[in-house]
């Protein structure tokens, strides 16, 4: 069954639940026509950041947004529990758990297949699945967690009235399970797309968490209008 958001902007005041846009199934935000296009293999094999995973051992180059994030941030001490969606191939786990440790928990989901890492709780299936959200629930049994991370990003149809309101939706979701789950103080890092509904996210953002900020990583590319939202202090 697909969800509906508890957000309460874009007109829906009274609390009333949006309808989920156009299914938003897909890997990493990009068309597949651009994607297959000798032109972005020959930039994604050019790029720094791949070839220094490669040498790294990391799963992708997004494993440098978080690595600069972390950096600047200090998202990750040792025994945190870390929730991780739209998390395949795996680039942000393997940092999140080597991060937290042993003593630390990391529950991944996303919508595509990701090969098991140690340490790493691996849920399957789409994130706008009542099903999904119930299965980390289910993971978690009560626990407390500090850190809900979203990387999360539909496939792009390069439409952006079709693609931003899914990448929102998405974003909202995140939320939602964040507020759902996070211990009084915790934090949540997501991926948004600077557009449509943006502003209004923030703003709801700043509702529940003490202090936001906007960040974008080397890693991230300078065209792409993706910024990552720390948010630190949830209100509870
Ligand atoms: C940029 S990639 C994430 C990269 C990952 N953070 C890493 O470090 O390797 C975006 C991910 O969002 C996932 N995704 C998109 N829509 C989703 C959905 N509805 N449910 C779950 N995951 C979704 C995609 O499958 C993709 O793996």
């Amino acid at each position: 069954m697909a969800r509906s958001t508890s957000s309460s902007r874009n007109g829906a005041s009274d609390g009333s639940r949006r309808q989920r846009p156009g299914a938003s199934k897909g890997s990493a935000g990009k068309s597949s026509a651009s994607k297959s296009s000798a032109g972005w293999l020959k930039e994604h094999f050019d790029d720094r950041f791949v070839q220094q995973s490669w040498q790294d051992g990391y799963r992708s180059r997004a494993s440098y947004k978080l690595l600069a994030l972390d950096e600047k941030d200090r998202l990750f001490k040792p025994g945190m529990s870390v929730i991780d969606l739209g998390a395949a191939p795996g680039g942000w786990s393997q940092v999140a758990a080597d991060r937290v440790g042993p003593e630390g928990m990391v529950i991944a989901s996303d919508i595509l297949e990701m090969d098991a890492l140690a340490g790493v709780e691996f849920i399957q299936g789409d994130f706008t699945e009542e099903a999904v959200l119930e299965a980390i629930l289910a993971v978690l049994d009560g626990r407390p967690v500090d850190l809900v991370m979203s990387d999360m990003a539909p496939n792009m149809s390069g439409m952006s009235a079709i693609d931003q309101p899914q990448a929102m939706y998405l974003v909202e979701l995140a939320l939602d399970l964040a507020r759902q789950t996070l211990r009084p103080g915790g934090r949540f890092l997501a991926k948004v797309f600077q557009g449509e509904g943006f502003d209004a996210y923030l703003k709801e953002l700043r509702e529940s968490f003490a202090k936001v900020v906007t960040r974008k990583p080397e890693a991230s590319r300078a065209r792409s209008r993706e910024v990552y939202l720390l948010a630190d202090g949830f209100r509870g």
